[in-house]
C-alpha cells in the first residue's frame, strides 16, 4: 500500500502528485492557515499533504492506523526537520489530544464509515477545532455508483500488485445497493501462504445529506466545491468537496445522556430548525 501512495502517477491510494501541489496551496488559502495554524490530518497516510503544509511553515498533526506510512511520514519529516507530528492511531477511537484551526480528511474516506461512524467523527472534529475552526473534506457523489456493475472477477495480481507483493491472486466480487447509495466490494487475496480479505464499502452521498450529517454534529457547510483543489462543483451527482465550519450555536456535544462511544446520540435541534443552505451549489434539494 505504501508503494502506491509513493508513487506520484498511481492514484489507487493517492492522488497524483499533481493534484496534490494544487491541492494543498488551494487548501492553504480557504483553510487560512499561516504560519504557526495549527491542522489535523487525519488518515494522513505517507504525509503527502501533511509535509507540503508543514514546508509551509503550518504546524501538522497526521494521524494514520498504518504503522508503514507513519513511519515513512516520520523518517521524511525528521530527514527535512518538519514542524510535523505523525500519530499511529485510529480516528474513530483515539483522541486527537489538541485544538486545531483546521481539520481535512482527503480521499473520500469518509465515505468509507457506517452512518454511526460519521457521527461519531464529525463530532470528535468538532470537539478538537477551535471557535471558527473549519474542516475539509471530499465525497463520493450518486454519479459514482454508475461506474459500478456487479459481479466477481478473478485475476492474477489483481490490480497490478496493489494488494501483496506478486505473485498472488485475487478476487473481486461487487454488490450495488442503489436504494442505500451504497457499493459493497470484497477482494480476496491468496499467496502461497496467506489467504486475506478486504471489505471496502463506499456510501455515496448528496450535498444535502452531508449537510444533515454535519449540521447534526454540530457543523455547519461554509461552502461545496468539485474538489479539494476548489473546481467548481459540477452539480447533482458528481462527487465534491466540502468546506465547513465549527457552528458555534450548536448546543449538542458528547452529553451522560449518549453511550461512551458517542454513538448513541440524538440529532440536536438545530437540525430540524435548520434552513437549506444557500451556497450548496446546483446539487441543492438532491436529497
Ligand atoms: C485512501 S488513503 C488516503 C491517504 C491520504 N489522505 C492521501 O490522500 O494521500 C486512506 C488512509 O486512511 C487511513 N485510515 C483508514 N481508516 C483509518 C482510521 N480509522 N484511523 C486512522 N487512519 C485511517 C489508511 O491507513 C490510509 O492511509
Amino acid at each position: 500500500m505504501l508503494r502506491n501512495h509513493l508513487d506520484p502517477n498511481n492514484p489507487l491510494a493517492s492522488r497524483p502528485t499533481g493534484f496534490i501541489e494544487r491541492s494543498v496551496r488551494w487548501a492553504q488559502a480557504v483553510l487560512e492557515l499561516g504560519e504557526g495554524s495549527r491542522i489535523l490530518d487525519l488518515g494522513c497516510g505517507p504525509g503527502l499533504y501533511a509535509h507540503r503544509l508543514a514546508r509551509a511553515g503550518v504546524k501538522v498533526v497526521g494521524m494514520d492506523v498504518s504503522s508503514r506510512s507513519i513511519a515513512y511520514a516520520r523518517e521524511v519529516a525528521k530527514a527535512e526537520g518538519l514542524s510535523v507530528v505523525f500519530r499511529e492511531g485510529d480516528y474513530l477511537k483515539d483522541a486527537f489530544g489538541d485544538t486545531y484551526d483546521a481539520a481535512m480528511l482527503i480521499y473520500e474516506d469518509y465515505c468509507a464509515l457506517s452512518p454511526q461512524q460519521r457521527a461519531l467523527l464529525l463530532r470528535k472534529i468538532r470537539e478538537a477545532l477551535r471557535p471558527g475552526g473549519r474542516f475539509l473534506f471530499d465525497i463520493a457523489g450518486l454519479d459514482m455508483l454508475a461506474g459500478f456493475s456487479e459481479g466477481i472477477v478473478h485475476e492474477e495480481n489483481l490490480m497490478g500488485g496493489f494488494w501483496a507483493e506478486p505473485p498472488y491472486s485475487g478476487t473481486h466480487e461487487t454488490w450495488l445497493y442503489h436504494d442505500e447509495q451504497l457499493v459493497l466490494e470484497r477482494y480476496t487475496i491468496r499467496t502461497e501462504s496467506s489467504e486475506r480479505q478486504f471489505w471496502n464499502w463506499m456510501q455515496c452521498l448528496t450535498p444535502g445529506q452531508v449537510e444533515d450529517e454535519l449540521v447534526a454534529a454540530g457543523l455547519s457547510v461554509a461552502q461545496i466545491y468539485g474538489d479539494v483543489a476548489g473546481s467548481a462543483c459540477q452539480g447533482r451527482g458528481a462527487s465534491f468537496a466540502v468546506l465547513s465550519t465549527k457552528d458555534e450555536s450548536y448546543a449538542g456535544g458528547f452529553g451522560p445522556h449518549e453511550d461512551s462511544a458517542g454513538l448513541g446520540c440524538r440529532a440536536p435541534e438545530t437540525r430540524r430548525q435548520r434552513q437549506p443552505h444557500p451556497l450548496l451549489c446546483s446539487a441543492a434539494g438532491a436529497q
